[in-house]
């Protein structure tokens, strides 16, 4: 019988309120049940919002070094129970063992990184302009955030959220995603082991439009974060528009590397297969468009489609696996889909293009790492997220064509560029569209010191990580202490002495 997993709310385990329970399996192989967990509703979210709206009034209080404590000992437990939450990963959600330490890596770098900003949360002192007045700025928590996290990183973006809220003196519903609920789980466990405060995070597990929708628009939440699809961040934000919440979105991309004629050719190679196959092409990082100088492109193609042999396909528990499957049955219908949208729209496959479903792949949702050459920019295969392992590659004749092809999409996160010209390296850091650029480096690995998020509809402004992520866990509140002891009128007095 497989284990049931609960709800964590006010530090307890709570069965869900509708009493019905998902099942978790392995994508690689979906005989392996992980588990049962809460398909919740929305009494569940209301219990979890009340009972962060509680902590809150006790949580704000306690000074940010101090609730910096309990952020370094859940980055130690973390890191001693690395391995094991890495695998719990990879049976849920598919990716290989090197990539899911990665993701809880992330989760403790995050954790350490943010413990440390707990003695920071700069403000501002500035001069003010009467005698005997002070001016600064600080830093207010702002209640209860609610967080809607998805698939591909099931430890790493959770912490991205819950970490600088909870520094910042917030407290936290979180919803894991669907497919993924193990993960989170399991960081629920740390949080119990470090005796963080009842209520100051609680994890409420079941869909989007049960448990997403009410944490929306539950009254006792503030503030919401999401990381999903460009629909969903869409729905959520007219949602959150209407009550005045104030929405974090972080949604899809559509990003490209470029290769200049200039570029070292088998580092652009090995960067473009590992933005646009590693985690099986599912980050929003995810490189999905190469774009070649036609002086290159054949030599390019050619050094791809040698090198994608070597791609070994299987469970992400064998070591020697290279790519897992696609996180669902549904996930890869999709690009399943865009396989088939790309060969009518008339660009050609040069490797790949299949599911893989026979024999040892029988049980999971496993698709060939796909190539498409010749593809022009207004194809769909070029405009579309797919949100899979299919690289669509698109011959360019000069660096402004490269750039003005890569700013051709709706989305803006990440891009990256190989060139050994300086001159034009700097160029594309200006001049392309997005929120990530990296110089002779893939499109995927961002390290989280820094802001991490995108423009156009990639977001609507916000950032994620490094010291940008406080200016939405955070109200600013302007100070002036007049110590003068009489009435000092600002724009006044100063110019009519
Ligand atoms: C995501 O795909 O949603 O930059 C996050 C990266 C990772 C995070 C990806 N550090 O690829």
């Amino acid at each position: 019988m497989a284990k049931k997993h609960l709800n964590f709310i006010n530090g307890k385990w709570i069965e869900p309120e509708t009493g019905e329970y998902i099942e978790n399996r392995n994508p690689a192989d979906n005989s392996d049940l992980i588990g049962l967990f809460p398909k919740s509703g929305k009494k569940d979210v209301e219990l979890a919002a009340d009972a962060a709206f509680e902590a809150y009034k006790t949580w704000r209080l306690v000074p940010a070094p101090r609730r910096a404590l309990y952020l370094y000992k859940i980055g130690d437990i973390l890191n001693r129970r690395k391995e094991e939450v890495a695998r719990v990963m990879t049976r849920e959600m598919g990716k290989i063992l090197v990539e899911t330490r990665g993701d809880v890596q992330e989760g403790i770098d995050t954790a350490y990184y943010t413990a440390g900003e707990g003695r920071r949360l700069f403000g501002q002192t500035v001069p003010a302009e009467l005698p005997d007045k002070f001016a600064m700025s600080i830093r207010m928590p702002v209640g209860v955030c609610g967080m809607i996290t998805p698939w591909n990183f099931p430890v790493a973006i959770p912490t991205w959220k819950l970490f600088p809220a909870l520094i910042s003196g917030n407290t936290c519903v979180i919803k894991p995603a669907t497919l993924t609920p193990a993960s989170l789980y399991l960081l629920m466990e740390v949080f119990e082991e470090v005796e963080l405060p009842p209520g100051a995070v609680n994890m409420v597990c079941g869909s989007g439009g049960e448990v997403g929708d009410e944490i929306v628009s539950n009254q006792k939440v503030n503030r919401v974060s999401f990381t999903g699809s460009t629909e969903i961040g869409r729905h959520l934000a007219e949602r959150c528009g209407a009550l005045l919440k104030p929405v974090s979105l972080e949604m899809g991309g559509k990003n490209a590397e470029i290769i200049m004629e200039d570029a070292d050719l088998e580092l652009a190679v090995d960067g473009a297969l590992w933005g646009a196959f590693g985690t099986t092409g599912q980050r929003c990082t995810a490189t999905s468009r190469l774009i070649v100088h036609k002086n290159v492109h054949d030599k390019v193609v050619k050094m791809l489609v040698e090198r994608v042999k070597g791609v070994k396909i299987g469970n992400g528990l064998d070591e020697s696996v290279k790519m897992g499957p696609c996180v669902s049955e549904e996930q890869r219908e999709i690009v399943l889909k865009y396989i088939e949208i790309g060969k009518s729209e008339g660009a050609k496959i040069v490797c790949g293009g299949s599911p893989l479903n026979k024999g040892e792949y029988a049980k999971g949702y496993f698709v060939e790492p796909t190539i498409f050459d010749n593809v022009r920019p207004d194809m769909r295969i070029a405009q579309e997220e797919i949100f899979g392992p299919v690289l669509s590659v698109i011959p360019i004749s000069s660096f402004e064509e490269a750039i003005d092809v890569l700013n051709n999409t709706m989305y803006g996160l990440s891009s990256s560029i190989y060139t050994r010209e300086v001159n034009k390296a700097f160029r594309a850091i200006r001049d392309i569209q997005s929120g990530i650029t990296y110089i002779n480096g893939p499109t995927i690995g961002a390290e989280i010191q820094l802001p991490f998020g995108g423009v156009k509809g990639t977001g609507i402004g916000h950032r994620e990580s490094g010291t940008a992520v406080y200016d939405f866990y955070t109200e600013w509140k302007s100070v002036y202490i007049d110590y003068s002891g009489k009435l000092q009128r600002a724009q006044i007095d100063t110019f009519n002495e």
